[in-house]
């Protein structure tokens, strides 16, 4: 009953905070110190006293709320986190009341049973055989695999540790061996550095695969360093190529790349936490051609594909890989049983996983297949027609044409940095930029998101970075 009517309360406030955000009756970012915070939501008495209900509740919400980042808003431009669908994050609240820690098929089937069928769908568009119902089949049928995990630096790092096992099996019980590296551009994400790090590979073991001034890898240069790797002795636990790169937006070429490294028997891993929704894109799907050459490929759904915070999935081309990744012991969970279904326990570093295909799913439910093409369709459109206005205005450069949602330009006429510029924006509240350096300089950085903005709001930005940029 209680939880009911504290239901109630919490959907009617998200219902106006929602609305509030898309019409930009607020701002789009707000920030106070801890100390005011803890203050303004009263955190030290609700603790001490608990009961958090009725008007309580209504006073808590708000201020929790007018403390939130709104995604939601014309003017949110910043960072890569998704614009979920309202049902998606209905999702999420299932999944925290029912809390069936799926990697188990016995601790939640209907979680698991949505995974894999999540599962099956992105290896379907990456052209991947799905993976078979009758889980026997895994050992005996060459077919894709997959699983869901907490965010693309997870997946990544999930993904080069196959690579790695894959390489030499006798990796995982002996440790690593100094003669191992990765090869990926400078512009890759750095958790694929970090994952170096936590492997034990080593972050000097990333060598740098040449780039183009974009940070896009040069093919013909990517087989040259190959070469040398290899003759200096080193063994290539994979290859990674950006889909896109987090700075800029931009693809690598997939395709050449697959090929260099079937050549050389390389592990080819795509990064496509951004990018790889373009999977379900209908005019941009052409960027991730020659995808099904790859060995393993992971995409965050909580970026392009409106799901909520955080879902992201890894996929492998051969199911055995990722089976040979983790061979653990832990005799209350891996032993003989009545099992109807499957365990995603043994793909996963997770033990306690929560049921994430949920929330995946219903971003899709909300509008179908064909309404989320749409959304990321539309996002870059925009993002396009806003390059081509920015570049037509004599004070602001814009160094390349978008193939993403994600266009960096700076407010070339001014004396003012432009972090400057953006910190101005951001106190002001009507507009939040991210920012990035490419060759050494400073850029403005714009993700368009949100299904709020429009053309108009680029205009309303372009003319409030002026006068930032003016005001010093
Ligand atoms: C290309 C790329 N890879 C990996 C990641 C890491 O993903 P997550 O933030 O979900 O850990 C990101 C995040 O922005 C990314 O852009």
């Amino acid at each position: 009953m209680t939880f009911t009517i504290d239901g109630k309360q919490v959907l009617a406030a998200l219902d106006r905070y929602l609305e509030e955000s898309r019409q930009a009756k607020k701002p789009v970012i707000h920030q106070e110190t801890i100390e005011t915070i803890h203050r303004q939501l009263d955190l030290a008495a609700i603790f001490r006293e608990g009961g958090l209900s009725g008007s309580r509740l209504d006073r808590f919400l708000s201020a929790y709320l007018d403390n939130t980042t709104r995604l939601h808003h014309p003017g949110y431009l910043a960072h890569q986190v998704g614009n979920p669908q309202p049902l998606a994050a209905l999702g999420s609240f299932i999944d925290g009341v029912t809390n069936n820690a799926m990697a188990i098929y016995e601790m939640g089937p209907a979680a698991a049973a949505i995974e894999f069928f999540m599962v099956n769908q992105l290896l379907d568009r990456v052209g991947w055989p799905h993976m078979p119902f009758d889980t026997k089949q895994r050992l005996t049928v060459d077919h894709g695999a997959g699983v869901l995990t907490h965010g693309g630096s997870l997946a990544n790092m999930t993904a080069l540790m196959t690579a790695r096992n894959h390489l030499d099996p006798a990796l995982r019980e002996n440790g690593c061996t100094s003669d191992l590296v990765l090869l990926a551009p400078d512009s890759c994400h750095y958790s694929v550095t970090k994952t170096a790090g936590i492997l034990g590979m080593g972050e000097k073991n990333v060598v740098l695969l040449p780039t183009d001034r974009l940070g896009r890898v040069l093919p013909d240069r990517a087989e040259r360093t190959i070469s040398q790797t290899l003759k200096a002795g080193r063994r290539i636990v994979a290859l990674i190529a950006n889909a896109c790169a987090t700075g800029t937006g931009l693809f690598d070429p997939i395709d050449r790349l697959a090929d260099i490294c079937r050549k050389h028997s390389i592990w080819f891993h795509v990064d496509g936490a951004h990018g790889g929704s373009l999977l379900f894109s209908k005019k941009y799907r052409h960027l991730l051609a020659g995808l099904e050459k790859a060995d393993s490929l992971i995409l965050d759904a909580h970026k392009m594909l409106q799901t909520p915070t955080v879902c992201a999935a890894l996929l492998v081309k051969h199911a055995a890989t990722l089976d040979h990744a983790f061979q653990h012991d832990a005799g209350y969970l891996f032993h003989e049983k009545y099992q109807p279904g499957f365990d995603f326990i043994s793909q996963t570093v997770e033990c306690t996983k929560a049921g994430l295909g949920l929330r995946f799913f219903l971003a899709f439910a909300a509008q179908g297949e064909a309404g989320m093409a749409e959304y990321i369709d539309t996002c870059i459109d925009l993002t396009c027609s806003a390059q081509k206005y920015i570049a037509s205005q004599p004070d602001f450069d814009v160094p390349y044409t978008p193939e993403s949602n994600i266009l960096c330009f700076r407010h070339s006429a001014s004396e003012t940095d432009q972090l400057a510029i953006r910190d101005r924006l951001i106190q002001k509240g009507n507009f939040y930029l991210s920012s990035t350096s490419i060759n050494d300089q400073r850029f403005l950085r714009m993700v368009i998101i949100s299904p709020a903005t429009t053309l108009d709001d680029i205009k309303a930005l372009v003319h409030a970075i002026r006068q930032a940029a003016e005001t010093g």
